[in-house]
């Protein structure tokens, strides 16, 4: 087994995410043709290539307790996904620091690490083998998260590539929250699905509320974020602008966007 970290063992043991004055910077090469005649013409020449830096989180520092769900808010672009990266510990950080207390379950695209030309059963049991679970707890996993999948007549035994993004969406929703994580990520993950299955998937996000997991979500569908949150974040060009309560967070959101209470912004997922 993996030993606590220096900072792990400094975090308090209520906390289950601790983010200290995070940034996070991406480098794009700005070169319009990037070929590779013009690299090396560019590098006899003594060139430099140009790069633009784009600072998508920006001195960031959040506490997310134990049992908590907190969900962020913002405009597209404000950086929300690049903070979901960095605290699943895909994309490291610039500055700062990020630790992370538990077992943690990402949706963060969908259907991302999918083999296409697998069945659907067999992406579950890569998932399951990827996430650390033993044989047995796999086939009994297996089993569950197809069920919960409920794709149509055979499809799980299909290769995924034939899906609907719906049906995939299915799939990979059932992988990420009945993996029995800690702390379970989920950006825009409850988008995909039909009426039937979002109920379905709002019911079993109720439950790992109920079990003290805790969760992040990332979702423009705003009634979600109050149905679902004890506590919101509102982001804006890489900054966090304000935490509290759902209702006053999407409040705040809703006025800087100027659309007021329109339905569409409350519209479910
Ligand atoms: N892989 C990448 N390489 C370079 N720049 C990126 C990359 N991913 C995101 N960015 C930039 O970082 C900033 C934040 O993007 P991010 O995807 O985190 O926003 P977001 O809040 O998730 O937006 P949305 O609501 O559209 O999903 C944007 O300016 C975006 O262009
Ligand atoms: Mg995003």
């Amino acid at each position: 087994m993996r030993s606590a970290s220096k900072a792990e063992l400094e975090m308090p043991e209520e906390l289950a995410i601790r983010i200290e004055d995070l940034s996070i910077k991406y480098k794009i090469n700005v070169d319009t043709k990037r070929t590779l005649k013009n690299a090396v013409m560019r590098a006899s020449k003594g060139e430099k290539v140009r790069m633009r830096v784009v600072e998508a989180v920006k001195h960031l520092t959040l506490d997310v307790p134990h049992g908590s769900v907190l969900g962020i808010v913002g405009a597209n672009g404000a950086g929300k996904s690049t903070l979901m990266r960095a605290i699943a510990g895909i994309l490291p950080p610039t500055e700062g620091r990020i630790t992370v207390n538990g077992k943690i379950s990402t949706l963060l695209a969908l259907g991302v690490g999918f083999n296409p030309a697998l069945s659907g059963r067999d992406n579950i049991i890569l998932g399951g083998l990827a996430s650390g679970m033993t044989r047995n707890e796999i086939e009994e996993k297996t089993e569950e998260i197809a069920d919960f999948a409920a794709l149509p007549d055979g499809f799980i035994d299909m290769p995924v590539r034939t899906y609907s993004s719906g049906m995939y969406g299915r799939v990979a929703f059932s992988v990420a929250v009945n993996m029995t994580p800690d702390i379970l990520l989920l950006d825009e993950a409850l988008s995909a699905g039909d009426a039937s299955f979002k109920e379905k998937s709002f019911n079993r996000m109720r439950e790992l509320c109920a079990e003290a997991r805790t969760i992040v979500i990332v979702s423009h569908a705003l009634q979600t974020v109050n149905d679902l949150c004890d506590t919101a974040i509102w982001m804006n060009k890489g900054t966090m602008l304000a935490k509290g309560k759902p209702e006053a967070i999407v409040d705040q959101y809703l006025k800087f966007l100027d659309v007021g209470a329109l339905p569409s912004a409350f519209e479910d997922m």
